[in-house]
């Protein structure tokens, strides 16, 4: 979706229930025809925890934790003025439905008293037009662009307030939340790169490789590579994670793709030998171009080519100096040192479920 994106993001084992004593009662004005709501700021504990959980990238981030209990589960259609992104995760849900609209956004003081809020204001839905929505159930984390006219429409009479935990961001859009939770690549610090491209470089005949091979480790260096496994484990991968083993041997730059995939869209790129200097760099299509998948030779998942002319380079990652966990089907490709052959042990993943382990 454009405006709101359903994460995976754990909230077991935080108290959601608990209130600050210092309850901050507020909402809508009574006598405006809104429902009231009251929020609270969640405690300090509560708040660290929930801060180590965001994905690195955004624990810096200017952020309020709120609680919110909302008599009804209406909101006519508004906009925030001071915070970029909400993370709602549903305590409980009365299948509410959120909608968000495009178009003029003019400001409607017909529908409330008080339109004059600092934090947003009431906007003019003759003016938009419905453009997306989706119905949360309870247990459900959402990310919302709260810029974007949005508004809670109730579906059904309710006899529970609606509970929201939510996250605001004050520096932060939504797409850099919703690209924070699904990281084009991370880097994974292996304690001893060195012992690990050692121990791939022994169990393969690297010197016959020339220009580009792809080949599968044998089953035997499967078993064989105690050091790597032993060093995967530390990030939740282990051998029955993985789908395939590569030998990746190349001099020239990886041509610009992204893969289609029937499986896992995760990879891990782990250097061998001549990577110094070697960076995997990510793109975005200019102006939505597509690209027709080709098959590298029959039976082999399909990929889609780009031409340089037609994608901006967006993210550059180097990984001579440690492993990269990565998503295959963004728009990539690998850029070499010129004329160093270069030795990379591709991992690739059987499901992406290991990836929350990171
Ligand atoms: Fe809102």
């Amino acid at each position: 979706m454009k405006y709101a994106t359903k994460i995976n993001m754990s909230f077991d084992g935080i108290d959601v229930q608990k209130r600050a004593r210092l309850a901050l009662a507020q909402g809508f004005q009574k006598g405006s025809g809104l429902p009231v709501s009251h929020e609270y700021r969640v405690h300090l504990k509560e708040l660290q925890e929930i801060k180590d959980r965001l994905p690195p990238s955004l624990r810096n981030k200017q952020i309020i934790v709120r609680k919110l209990y909302i008599h009804d589960a209406g909101i006519p259609a508004h906009i925030h003025l001071r915070d970029m992104c909400v993370i709602n995760h549903h305590v409980h849900a009365n299948q509410e439905e959120t909608i968000f609209y495009e178009g003029e956004v003019q400001r409607d003081n017909d529908v409330v008293t008080d339109n004059d809020d600092p934090f947003y204001f009431m906007v003019n839905t003759r003016l938009l037009t419905e453009v997306e929505k989706y119905t949360a159930k309870t247990g459900d984390t959402w990310i919302l662009d709260t810029v974007a006219p949005h508004a809670v429409i109730p579906t059904k009479p309710i006899s529970q307030d609606r509970e929201l935990l939510q996250i605001y961001f004050y520096d932060a859009t939504y797409e850099e939340v919703v690209r924070a939770f699904n990281p084009r690549a991370i880097a994974l610090r292996f304690e001893n790169l060195p012992k690990i491209s050692e121990e791939i470089l022994s169990l393969i005949p690297h010197q016959s490789y020339d220009g580009f091979t792809f080949e599968p480790f044998s089953p035997e260096s499967f078993e064989s590579a105690v050091t790597l496994w032993s060093e995967l484990k530390r990030f939740g991968v282990e051998k029955q994670h993985v789908d395939k083993l590569w030998i990746v041997s190349m001099v020239d730059d990886l041509m610009i793709h992204r893969d289609t995939t029937s499986a896992a869209r995760m990879a891990i790129n782990i250097p061998v030998l001549g990577c110094e200097g070697t960076e995997l760099v990510f793109y975005e299509p200019r102006n939505g171009v597509e690209s027709t998948p080709v098959e590298y030779y029959p039976g082999a998942e399909a990929y889609h080519p780009y031409s340089i002319r037609d994608v901006k380079p967006v993210e550059r990652i180097s990984y001579f100096n440690h492993a990269v966990l990565w998503d295959v089907t963004n728009i990539h490709s690998v850029i070499g040192v010129e004329g160093q052959k270069r030795i990379t042990l591709s991992v690739r993943l059987k499901n992406d479920d290991c990836v929350k382990h990171l």
